[in-house]
């Protein structure tokens, strides 16, 4: 099926469209809006009559296009200004690859029960304002490989069914409200899991040793953790950054991402404190690959690591306000790409 052709960038067409959705939709050569069959078809057709559309792009969504082989598969409208609630017909589309919705004001909470998304790849609600738990219910989505609730209200822990999706790359939840522990023994199965974003929740304990498991991991973005930081994540060889404190967090720039971003999150991030014991292992600092450290304020302590996998690709190590004693390591005097040592 040629799917995909081409996309229209939704979000350079963009006023305020009071409610809901823009749809990034598959066009046939002939541009005609192709809908997939049955109830996907109905679905959008729905939707599109509850859209304001003032740019008529959804006009010829309509009964006569019928039983095209391209469906819509994908449904972006990234950084608009959508607001109120994911239409639950979407939670029953079949076909759909992608719904990104990032960076709006869509509220609600997931769906406990709905039956379509089984192909969905991309989840992406960050930066919006969804509340409640995540359901079991996402296990319907189980070829996920992108699942972003980074920046919403999302409370409860994360759950241990995020175990069992075994394509995940990247799951983004920093920025929300959960608590408890990481689950260690759900990480059996990461071995595709490139990005875990966990930073400004409300997490305790220790991170687990099972997270070295996941050897394609590049980016670990934590905080509000205690205990040794385990020397297993040594065996990530990919591993880039490495955040293990949000204080001074450049990456992301929340403030600057959203400026409604509310004063909860902001004073969660400014009373962060981390327990961590002993030091960052040389099984991590001696990894080539690291690009950034960040970890100040995080009550580390012994020696400086002094084996930085000779600093080839180091741009970014803050140790600040730590309990460190001795001789800055000699190894980071070759660390020749840092732009911010402190
Ligand atoms: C999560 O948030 C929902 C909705 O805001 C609330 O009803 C529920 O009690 C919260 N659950 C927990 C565990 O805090
Ligand atoms: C990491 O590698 C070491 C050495 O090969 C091994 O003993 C350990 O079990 C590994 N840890 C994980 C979590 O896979
Ligand atoms: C983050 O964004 C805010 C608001 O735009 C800006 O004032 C601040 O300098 C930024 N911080 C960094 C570290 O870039």
């Amino acid at each position: 099926m040629g799917r995909l052709s081409f996309l229209i960038k939704w979000h350079q067409l963009h006023k305020p469209l009071k409610f809901l959705i823009l749809l990034l939709v598959l066009f046939s050569s002939e541009r005609d809006v192709v809908l997939g069959s049955g109830s996907d078809r109905s679905a959008l057709l729905e939707l599109k009559d509850s859209i304001s559309d003032p740019y008529g792009v959804l006009t010829s969504w309509n009964l006569n296009n019928r039983d095209h082989c391209l469906w819509a598969g994908v449904l972006s409208m990234p950084f608009n200004e959508l607001s109120g609630y994911i239409p639950v017909e979407i939670w029953g589309m079949e076909k759909l690859e992608v719904l990104d919705l990032e960076g709006n004001l869509i509220s609600g909470s997931l769906p406990s029960q709905f039956k379509g998304l089984k192909i969905l790849k991309v989840l992406n609600l960050g930066f919006n304002e969804i509340f409640g738990g995540m359901p079991s219910s996402l296990l319907n989505c189980m070829g996920l490989q992108i699942l972003n609730l980074a920046g919403n209200q999302v409370n409860g822990s994360i759950p241990r069914f995020i175990g069992e999706f075994r394509n995940l790359r990247g799951l983004y939840l920093s920025f929300n409200l959960l608590g408890g522990s990481i689950p260690g023994d759900v990480w059996d199965n990461c071995g595709k899991l490139e990005h875990l974003e966990l930073a400004g929740n409300f997490f305790t304990g220790s991170i687990p040793k099972s997270l070295g498991k996941c050897r394609g991991l590049k980016t670990l973005l934590l905080n509000n953790f205690g205990g040794a930081i385990p020397s297993d994540l040594g065996n990530c060889t990919m591993l880039s950054v490495l955040v293990l404190s949000n204080l001074w967090d450049p990456l992301p720039n929340i403030s600057s991402f959203r400026s409604d971003i509310s004063t909860e999150k902001l004073a969660l991030i400014a009373d962060e404190y981390n327990l961590y014991e002993g030091t960052i292992p040389a099984e991590i600092t001696s990894l080539s690959s690291l690009r950034m450290v960040w970890a100040p304020r995080a009550t580390l302590d012994g020696k400086l690591p002094d084996s930085w996998g000779f600093c080839a690709n180091l741009e970014m190590l803050n140790l600040a306000q730590n309990y460190y004693s001795g001789k800055v390591s000699e190894g980071l005097a070759t660390a020749r790409n840092c732009i911010f040592l402190t």
